[in-house]
């Protein structure tokens, strides 16, 4: 009896959580609240990235209060975890948890966030699980643990919760379903304790907002780097490159920087980072060359040290127990191991010319990695490890060229929470042109850039198709080193392919200007429509197609709804509906407001579900009402430092607005000393319907590249 008893409250107390007390979240900058629960891990995301709230962006921003109820968020520390609750309301959504690829929304989903390559499933392995979700009531939490952490996320129903679900009937209850209501998002962590954050809003982009510039803001890449690049065969030699880089500037294609892959060293997979004297007898003349050309180098590596590198040696006891190709892992968690390796990278590349890096390979997969029971020399899990090797490779490379100042902007495949300031953007080997959209809209809650890349296609529609969207995304890539594609190889589209990527070179001011938002408000360039005004969910059950709303023929089915993932938003006014190879039209779910064709300038909708049957050489693109777009001529060559150039300023439908185009030297990080300048691009309508645009001063002193200036009011009717 007395043990009964015993049990009971035993149990009383393992199944109800602790409330956090509203006094135990502290704001730690505007609108946003931290708390801490236990004792947390030493080694965490944030110490991994080690950066700084953007301060300045945060005080713009609306003054919020406290955007949850603290007495619905609970947690609890038991033996040798970590468990937390968030409350969900009935008609709430949620977004995030990293780089998903065929998900939107979250909710309804079990996931264990474990970096590694994406393998075809959203469970939540991939290049960038970032521990960060954001709801349609307009805040963000954040999970500060560089663990695996289970997530279910709106999917356990408790016996204590205050909205249990009901008990229905499946026999006869057409409301019966496999999935009952949840209210909750849970998570465990595998540790003593955690560090956990809340971000206001008011609105879901204004918690992304905080979150992004409490996380140092996006990064502002160099001009160049928003311009076109071509990855070059592995084994090519200097000669092949230049006739490479010729062929471009004669066939009149755009071309910024070019990446060489893993042969322009000696050996590689393990890598020894010294240059291939055979295929690069003298890298500093040939990439002085290059530059001559308006041509950068971009550089191939994974970390993993070959015997054969110079390094090798003395970076050897500052390595991991396992080897990864036979290389060495270097724990960069140490200083000592940092000063080896990055030194060969500075002297060897940087200073004869290199302006960036690809850096492939740390994020999985795991027959390739080290395994968890590895061990690092500075004590730190094999685990955390894992969840933040992206994080400290993209930091202290970025910090070469920071102390150089000179920018940089790679490619990378593994990040995690807090790297949103890092100037690289993550690509990978999985190859769906449909999931690297969804891709791109996540990319704009987790802090991070994706690129839908161009490899390889069947034909030359899909070759087209897939070049589309890599103009319209962080970083207009071609890595087709393997099949040897080139923007030119189906000459049936090569006209189409070269407008579309002229089209990438003209928007240069509008890209440019948008990077400088992400870096300044912490407004991604990329996202998904849930974060624009006026997209209502509803809207999306308008895409519903007959078959999914069949429940009769799938009875364990949920009524699901179809997620809008296959189109987004590209900066302040645009919205970008991709084409997929073997469609001819498609829907696009156009938000409340007035919408026009980004080509003609027609109205093309207005808070509706459009079809749209574009042809082969358009991606279907859409302007919000008063939408202002600079474009530049259409250039080979991003501007260079000081270089002008002339300025036709679009403008979409009839509303008078504002646009804040950026400007600065585009190379260096000298607008972190203030040198940069906003110019206002104002339209005006009279009441007669007369429209007419202005252009603020240029401010004395400030940077300046502003050629000749001209209007174009594209909706004329
Ligand atoms: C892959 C990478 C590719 C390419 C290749 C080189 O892992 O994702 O983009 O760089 O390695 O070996």
């Amino acid at each position: 009896m007395l043990y009964k008893h015993l049990q009971g409250i035993v149990l009383g107390v393992l199944l109800s959580f602790p409330a956090l007390a509203q006094d135990t979240w502290k704001e730690v900058a505007p609108g946003i609240w931290k708390t801490v629960i236990g004792t947390p891990d030493a080694y965490n995301l944030l110490t991994a990235a080690d950066v700084s709230p953007k301060l300045e962006g945060l005080t713009k921003m609306p003054a919020v209060v406290f955007p949850l109820d603290p007495s619905e968020i609970v947690a609890e520390v038991t033996e040798n975890q970590t468990q937390l609750r968030f409350p969900l309301n009935r008609e709430e959504e949620i977004f995030g948890f990293g780089l998903n690829f065929k998900t939107v929304h979250q909710r309804g989903r079990i996931l264990r966030l474990h970096v590694d390559h994406y393998g075809d499933s959203d469970n939540g392995r991939t290049h960038a699980p970032v521990p960060f979700y954001i709801s349609s009531e307009g805040y963000g939490v954040f999970v500060n643990s560089a663990r695996y952490i289970d997530v279910y996320a709106g999917t356990g129903s408790r016996k204590d919760s205050p909205n249990p679900p009901e008990a229905r009937d499946r026999n006869t209850d057409n409301a019966w379903t496999a999935r009952p209501y949840s209210d909750a998002v849970e998570m465990r962590i595998p540790a003593q304790g955690v560090e956990v954050y809340l971000f206001a809003g008011p609105t879901p982009l204004d918690a992304v907002r905080r979150y992004n510039l409490f996380t140092g803001g996006g990064p502002l890449p160099p001009r160049w780097g928003l311009g076109f690049t071509q990855r070059l065969h592995r084994l090519y030699t200097d000669e092949q490159v230049h006739e490479e880089v010729q062929e471009f500037a004669q066939r009149g294609f755009p071309l910024d920087f070019v990446g060489l892959e893993p042969g322009w060293q000696s050996k590689s997979y393990p890598n020894t980072f010294v240059w291939d004297p055979g295929r690069f007898p003298d890298p500093e003349g040939f990439m002085a060359d290059l530059k001559q050309k308006g041509i950068r180098i971009n550089l191939w590596v994974n970390p993993f040290v070959s015997p054969d590198s110079p390094i090798y040696k003395d970076i050897l006891p500052l390595t991991a127990s396992h080897t990864v190709w036979a290389g060495v892992v270097p724990d960069f968690t140490l200083l000592a191991a940092q000063q080896i390796f990055w030194k060969q990278f500075e002297t060897e590349h940087i200073a004869k010319g290199v302006s960036g890096y690809k850096i492939d390979e740390v994020d999985g997969y795991d027959q390739w990695l080290w395994p968890d029971v590895a061990r690092f020399p500075s004590g730190i899990s094999a685990e955390q490890i894992r969840q933040t090797y992206g994080l400290l490779v993209q930091k202290q490379s970025a910090e070469l060229f920071h102390a150089r100042n000179e920018r940089t902007y790679g490619l990378v495949r593994a990040s995690n929470g807090g790297g949103t300031s890092f100037p690289y953007v993550i690509y990978n080997d999985y190859y769906e042109h449909r999931d690297f959209i969804t891709a791109l809209i996540n990319s704009g809650y987790a802090g991070v850039l994706w690129t839908p890349e161009a490899r390889a296609s069947k034909t030359a529609e899909e070759w087209l198709r897939r070049m589309q969207t890599v103009v319209f995304s962080p970083m207009a890539m071609i890595n087709a080193w393997a099949s040897g594609t080139k923007p030119w190889s189906y000459p049936e589209v090569e006209e189409e392919v070269k407008s579309m990527a002229l089209l990438r070179m003209q928007m240069m001011p509008y890209w440019y200007s948008e990077f400088a938002k992400y870096h300044f408000d912490g407004t991604p360039p990329f996202r998904g429509m849930n974060l624009e005004e006026g997209f209502r969910s509803s809207d999306q059950k308008m895409t519903l197609s007959d078959k999914e709303a069949d429940l009769e023929a799938n009875p364990y089915a949920e009524a699901t709804r179809r997620e809008v993932k296959d189109q987004y938003m590209a900066g302040e006014y645009l919205l970008v509906a991709p084409m997929f190879a073997g469609e001819t039209s498609r829907r696009v779910v156009l938000p409340a407001g007035k919408w026009y064709d980004f080509y003609t300038g027609d109205f093309a909708g207005e808070g509706q579900v459009i079809t749209v049957t574009p042809g082969l050489d358009k991606i279907p693109v859409f302007v919000k009402d008063g939408g202002i777009i600079p474009m530049a001529d259409p250039m080979l060559h991003a501007p260079e430092k000081g270089e002008k150039y002339d300025l036709e300023i679009r403008h979409y439908g009839h509303k008078p607005s504002e646009y804040m185009l950026y400007d600065d030297d585009g190379v260096s990080y000298d607008y972190e000393k203030g040198d940069f300048s906003w110019r206002k691009l104002t339209v005006s309508v009279k009441p007669d319907g007369a429209i007419s645009g202005e252009v603020s001063k240029a401010e004395k002193g400030k940077p300046d590249n502003l050629g000749n200036i001209s209007w174009k009011f594209m909706t004329t009717q």
